[in-house]
């Protein structure tokens, strides 16, 4: 996970928000603090402890963190190490987001440098495993009563409260777990449509609350994870009719994207290519240091 699509991301990020100093450099762009927080809405990509809250359960158990700043302690996060929200609030000169769940209402109202709401399982559409995750309209529900609750107190004046939402940096990664039912893989052109409508009208909702910079992945090619390509002939390719589906979504997510910008003032954002990302990452693994495109562990990809 590390190296080209944060690199990706450090450099992305200074082309739509204007720089405050004239220098544009990497370094300089990466690690100064623009962004006084990180808000973060999606799923398992960046999850990081939520689902351990809910009956289901979520990534408490080994190998899961076991890589995790040398801990060897399962963090919630459904890798072995750090999610990409981690490198992002990183590069940002962030501290880690904690998750919503994980934090006393005395935590929440003290932490100014955002809260992830991710939930592994989640998808966009309210219907899409909402008894073993937070869908994303209940992560937007709590987000509301961030700013309602613990905000509003932290800075006393509306203004400033809205400066902060205005400035902070609003991660979103979902949509893939939308395309399967119990399992089984249910997308076409029509589902793909209605996902980018269902999208766009909660990030309109984020936007009403306050936020204004977007940082909106795509949809990884859920056609390779290890669950789907072990089930393909030759075993291990990409299921390419999932894959299809998915890109027909992706394509016209920048589109759209585009409109809210038309559509809402102040309204910017950055699209990453989460798909094309691991795409490359599944041909070129080995430069990166991967020795095996498989996961330690069943649930981890099932339920992405
Ligand atoms: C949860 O999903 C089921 C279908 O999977 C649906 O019937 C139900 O209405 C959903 N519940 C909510 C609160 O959206
Ligand atoms: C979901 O899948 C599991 C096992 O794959 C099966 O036992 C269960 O009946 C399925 N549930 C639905 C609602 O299809
Ligand atoms: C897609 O939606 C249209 C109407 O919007 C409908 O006529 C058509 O049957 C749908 N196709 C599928 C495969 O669901």
């Amino acid at each position: 996970m590390k190296s080209q699509y944060l690199i990706t991301l450090c450099f992305v990020l200074t082309l739509p928000f204007p720089l405050s100093s004239t220098t544009n450099s990497y370094e300089s762009s990466c690690h100064k603090k623009k962004f006084p927080a990180l808000y973060v809405f999606g799923d398992s990509l960046i999850d990081c402890g939520n689902n351990n809250h809910l009956p289901s359960g979520g990534a408490d158990y080994l190998p899961y963190g076991i890589d995790f700043m040398g801990g060897n302690t399962p963090t919630g996060r459904a890798t072995n190490g750090k999610t990409v929200a981690d490198f992002l609030a990183m590069h940002l000169g962030l501290p880690f987001v904690h998750p919503y769940l994980d934090l006393t209402n005395h935590q929440r109202n003290k932490i100014r440098t955002g809260i992830n709401y991710a939930s592994g399982g989640s998808g966009i559409l309210p219907d899409t495993n909402n008894v073993t995750s937070l869908t994303l309209d209940k992560q937007i529900k709590f987000f509301h009563r961030t700013v309602k609750h613990n905000l509003h107190k932290m800075f006393n004046e509306k203004e400033k409260m809205e400066k902060h939402l205005s400035e902070s940096l609003f991660f979103v990664s979902t949509g893939v777990n939308d395309y399967f039912h119990n399992g089984t893989f249910r997308g076409n052109k029509n589902l793909s449509l209605f996902l980018l409508n269902e999208f766009t009208l909660r990030i309109q909702r984020i936007y009403d609350l306050g936020a204004r910079k977007f940082f909106v992945n795509n949809i990884p090619p859920a056609g390779c994870f290890p669950s789907k390509a072990i089930r393909e002939r030759p075993r291990g390719n990409c299921d390419e009719k999932i894959n299809k589906a998915i890109s027909f979504y992706n394509r016209r997510l920048p589109e759209v994207l585009h409109e809210l910008q038309s559509l809402l003032p102040g309204f910017s954002f950055v699209h990453a290519d989460l798909f094309g990302f691991f795409k490359e990452l599944r041909e070129t693994g080995k430069s990166y240091g991967k020795k095996k495109s498989q996961m330690a562990n069943q649930r981890a990809f099932e339920s992405f």
